[in-house]
C-alpha cells in the first residue's frame, strides 16, 4: 500500500474550540513575525513575574557578536511558576501521576500541594549540602518523581541542573560532572526498566573516582537494594528530605540566568553543554505544550521520553507544570511486559494527549494491532511525534489504529538547542501530511538555504538545508564555558543564521520536510550521538588502530550504528574481539551507543591528503555500492573494492 504524502489530510471533528484555528493561526502567526516585541511581550505575561520585564527582545545572530536575551530585566522563580502560583487553585488536583514500570506495582498520583511540599523539602536538603546559585547539581536518575522534584528544587534556589541519562555509562557521567564543575550528584540505588535493573548508584561511585573528591552524592532510595555507601561523601536523600522544613524560600532570578545544561552530541568534539534560560525557555515551553497539544485544563498529558532528554525536560516537567497540567511519568518500556503496555496505560490513567517518538511507533507497530485495539483509547485527542523523520506507514498506522482516524497528529520538529517546538502543526489549526513537519509555530521563522553557497531559496519547492533567521524565547542562550564554540556551531557557516545541521525540503504548498543531518550527527531510535564520540571510543581500545563509524538506514531505529574498525597490525579479527568492541563501547558511552555493525577494515578510504572520505563508507553501509561518486582522488583505491566486497548490510 503506497501512502498519499501529498494531500493534505483534514482536521479532524472536534477542534471547532481548540487553542488556534486556521483563522486564529494565520492572524497570530503573521502579527509575531511583523511585531516580535509585541507579541512576546504578551505571551511572556503568562508567567508570574516577581519584577516585570520592560524589554522583550535583544538578540543578535551576527557572528563573532552572537548574544541572545529575552525579557532580560525581569526577575522571576521558575519553580514558583511550576508549582506555588497553582496552590491556591489547583493544591489538591494531580500534577504528577506516577506508573512504575511494573504493572501491579500501584501509580501515585501526587498533588500540586504534594509536590510543593517534596521539592522545597529537596531544596532545602540541597542548601544543607552547601549548593547556593548558580551551582551546578547532575542528576542521574531514573523515570522517578524524585527527578521531577529536583529540577524544580535546583530552580527554587537558583541551582543549574544537568541530567544525564540514566543510559549513560559512568564514563560519561564523569565528564559531564567534571564539565560542569558541579557540587552535587543526585542518583538513586537501582532502577528497574522492562524487568531488568540497571545499577544506578554503582555507575556513579565508578563515576565519581574520576571526579572532585568534595563532590557529594545524594541518593534516593528507590528499589531499596543494596548498595555500597561512602561515609562523609553519600547522602540519604529521602530520610534528609523526612527531617527538612517542607517551606524555602523561592530565589528571586533573573530571567537570562541559567535554568539548566543539557549535553548533546554535535558532529564533532565532546558533547555540548547546551545552556537554557530561566524565563524565555520557560515561556516557550509552556506556550508551545499548550498549543502544540491543545492542551485544556483537566486534560491529563502524556509524554513518553526521559527527562534525560530534552523533550523530557520541556514536556513532562516545565511546559506541562508552568500549565498547572496533569502529567504522566512512566517509568518503563514499551513493551513491557507486553506490547500493549503504553496502551494499557492510556486506558488507565485516560490519557487525552500522547507524545512519543516514531522508533517506538515502529517497534510496536511491527506487534499485533490487537495490543492496541484490546484498550479503550477514546479518551485520546492528539497524538505527538519527535526525534526523527516519521515514515508515512508509521504516520499511518499511529493515525488508523492508535487514533481511529480521530487524532491529529503533531509531527513536532525541534532539537535540545530550540528549546521547545519550532516547526509543527497544530491539532485544531493545520491540515497535516504524513511525514511532514508541516509549519512553523508562533515566532518562528525558518528558511532554505542552497548548501554550498548559502543563498537563500525562496521559491517552493525548495530543498536545502534547515536555517532560522531570527530567534525565539526558547533558543539556547550559550554551550556551558564557551561562547566561542557556540558561535562556530550555529552562526559561523550561514552568516546571520541560526543553522540546525538538518537538510530539509519545502514543497508547493510551504509544508517542511525534514531530511535527516547534514553533519556527522546520527539519529539512533531518537537518540542523538555524534559519529565522532563513537569514534573515539572506539580508537581508545588498545587493539584498534582505526575507526570510521556512519549511519545506516534501520528499520525500527531509524538510523542503526555502522563502524568501520582497522586493527592494529598484529591482531587478527574474531567474533570474540567484535563483542569485546560492543561491550568496550557500552562502558565508554552506554549501551545506546552500542554499534549494530562492526566491519573489519583492512584499510579506510582516504584522500592524499589523509581526510576519510565518509560519503563512500556511507554508501556502502546503506548497501548502495552502484553509485559511490570519484574516487579517483582517493590514495589508496582498492580499499573500496575490500569494503564493498566485504560489506555487512546486504539489504
Ligand atoms: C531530529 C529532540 C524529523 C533532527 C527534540 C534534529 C526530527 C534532532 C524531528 C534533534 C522531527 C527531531 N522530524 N527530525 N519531528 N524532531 N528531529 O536534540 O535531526 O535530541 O536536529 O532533540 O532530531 O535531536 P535532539
Amino acid at each position: 500500500m503506497t501512502i498519499d504524502t501529498n494531500t493534505k489530510r483534514p482536521i479532524p471533528a472536534g477542534f471547532e474550540h481548540a487553542h488556534a484555528t486556521p483563522h486564529s493561526y494565520a492572524a497570530m502567526y503573521a502579527e509575531s513575525i511583523s511585531d516580535p516585541e509585541g507579541f512576546w511581550g504578551r505571551e511572556g505575561k503568562r508567567l508570574d513575574w516577581i519584577k516585570p520585564y520592560s524589554k522583550v527582545k535583544n538578540t543578535n545572530f551576527e557572528f563573532g557578536e552572537v548574544s541572545i536575551k529575552w525579557f532580560e530585566d525581569g526577575v522571576l522563580n521558575a519553580c514558583v511558576n511550576c508549582v506555588d502560583r497553582h496552590l491556591p487553585t489547583r493544591g489538591s488536583q494531580t500534577a504528577i501521576i506516577f506508573e512504575p514500570d511494573n504493572p501491579d506495582s500501584p501509580a501515585r498520583h501526587i498533588t500540586y500541594a504534594e509536590l510543593s511540599e517534596k521539592v522545597n523539602r529537596m531544596a532545602n536538603v540541597l542548601l544543607s549540602q552547601g549548593v547556593v546559585e548558580g551551582d551546578r547539581v547532575v542528576l542521574y536518575l531514573p523515570m522517578i518523581p524524585e527527578a521531577a522534584y529536583a529540577m524544580l528544587a535546583c530552580a527554587r534556589i537558583g541551582a543549574i541542573h544537568s541530567i544525564v541519562f540514566a543510559g549513560f555509562s559512568s564514563d560519561a557521567l564523569a565528564n559531564r560532572i567534571n564539565d560542569s564543575e558541579a557540587k552535587v550528584l543526585i542518583t538513586a540505588d537501582t532502577a528497574p526498566r522492562g524487568g531488568r535493573v540497571t545499577a544506578l548508584k554503582s555507575n556513579a561511585d565508578a563515576a565519581l573516582l574520576n571526579c572532585s573528591e568534595k563532590t557529594r552524592c545524594l541518593v534516593v532510595k528507590h528499589t531499596g537494594d543494596q548498595t555500597t555507601w561512602v561515609q562523609g561523601r553519600d547522602v540519604d536523600l529521602l530520610a534528609q528530605m523526612e527531617q527538612a522544613s517542607p517551606d524555602c524560600p523561592p530565589r528571586a532570578m533573573n530571567a537570562e540566568d541559567p535554568l539548566f545544561i543539557l549535553y548533546t552530541s554535535g558532529s564533532t568534539g565532546r558533547p555540548k553543554g547546551v545552556v537554557h534560560s530561566i524565563g524565555g525557555y520557560l515561556a516557550f515551553a509552556a506556550m508551545t505544550h499548550e498549543y502544540t497539544f491543545d492542551y485544556h485544563d483537566g486534560d491529563v498529558f502524556w509524554c513518553t521520553a526521559d527527562v534525560g532528554w530534552v523533550t523530557g525536560h520541556s514536556y513532562i516537567v516545565y511546559g506541562p507544570l508552568a500549565n498547572g497540567a496533569t502529567t504522566l511519568m512512566f517509568e518503563g518500556v514499551p513493551t513491557f511486559p507486553d506490547a500493549g503496555r503504553f496502551w494499557q496505560v492510556c486506558e488507565k490513567h485516560k490519557v487525552n494527549q500522547f507524545y512519543t517518538a516514531p522508533t517506538a511507533i515502529r517497534a510496536l507497530m511491527a506487534q499485533e494491532d490487537e495490543f492496541v485495539t484490546r484498550h479503550d483509547l477514546s479518551s485520546l485527542r492528539v497524538l505527538g511525534t519527535v526525534g526523527e523523520p516519521i515514515n508515512p506507514e508509521a504516520w499511518a498506522w499511529y493515525n488508523d489504529v492508535v487514533g481511529n482516524g480521530k487524532c491529529p497528529i503533531v509531527d513536532t520538529w525541534w532539537q535540545t538547542e530550540t528549546g521547545g517546538h519550532l516547526l509543527t502543526p497544530l491539532p485544531g489549526a493545520t491540515e497535516t501530511k504524513p511525514g511532514s513537519a508541516t509549519v512553523p509555530f508562533f515566532g518562528i521563522k525558518p528558511v532554505i538555504l542552497e548548501p554550498e553557497s548559502g543563498k537563500l531559496l525562496e521559491d517552493n519547492p525548495a530543498e536545502g538545508v534547515l536555517c532560522f533567521a531570527d530567534s525565539w524565547p526558547g533558543q539556547m542562550r550559550t554551550i556551558w564555558g564557551d561562547h566561542q564554540r557556540f558561535m562556530e556551531t550555529y552562526f559561523q557557516q550561514y552568516p546571520g543564521y541560526y543553522f540546525t545541521g538538518d537538510g530539509a525540503l519545502r514543497d508547493e504548498d510551504g509544508y517542511y520536510w525534514i531530511t535527516g543531518r547534514v553533519d556527522d550527527v546520527i539519529n539512533v531510535s531518537g537518540h542523538r550521538m555524534g559519529t565522532s564520540e563513537v569514534e573515539s571510543a572506539l580508537v581508545a581500545h588498545a587493539q584498534v588502530a582505526e575507526a570510521a563509524v556512519v549511519g545506516y538506514p534501520h528499520e525500527i531505529k531509524g538510523q542503526g550504528i555502522y563502524a568501520y574498525v582497522t586493527l592494529m597490525h598484529d591482531v587478527e579479527p574474531s567474533d570474540g574481539l567484535r563483542k569485546d568492541l560492543e561491550t568496550w563501547v557500552r562502558t565508554q558511552i552506554g549501551p545506546i551507543a552500542r554499534p549494530d555493525v562492526i566491519q573489519w577494515a583492512p584499510g579506510l578510504p582516504k584522500t592524499r591528503s589523509g581526510k576519510i572520505m565518509r560519503r563512500i563508507l556511507r554508501k556502502i553501509a546503506e548497501n548502495d555500492c552502484k553509485s559511490l561518486g570519484d574516487i579517483t582522488t582517493l590514495a589508496d583505491p582498492e580499499v573500496v573494492d575490500d569494503l564493498i566486497a566485504n560489506r555487512m548490510n546486504r539489504g
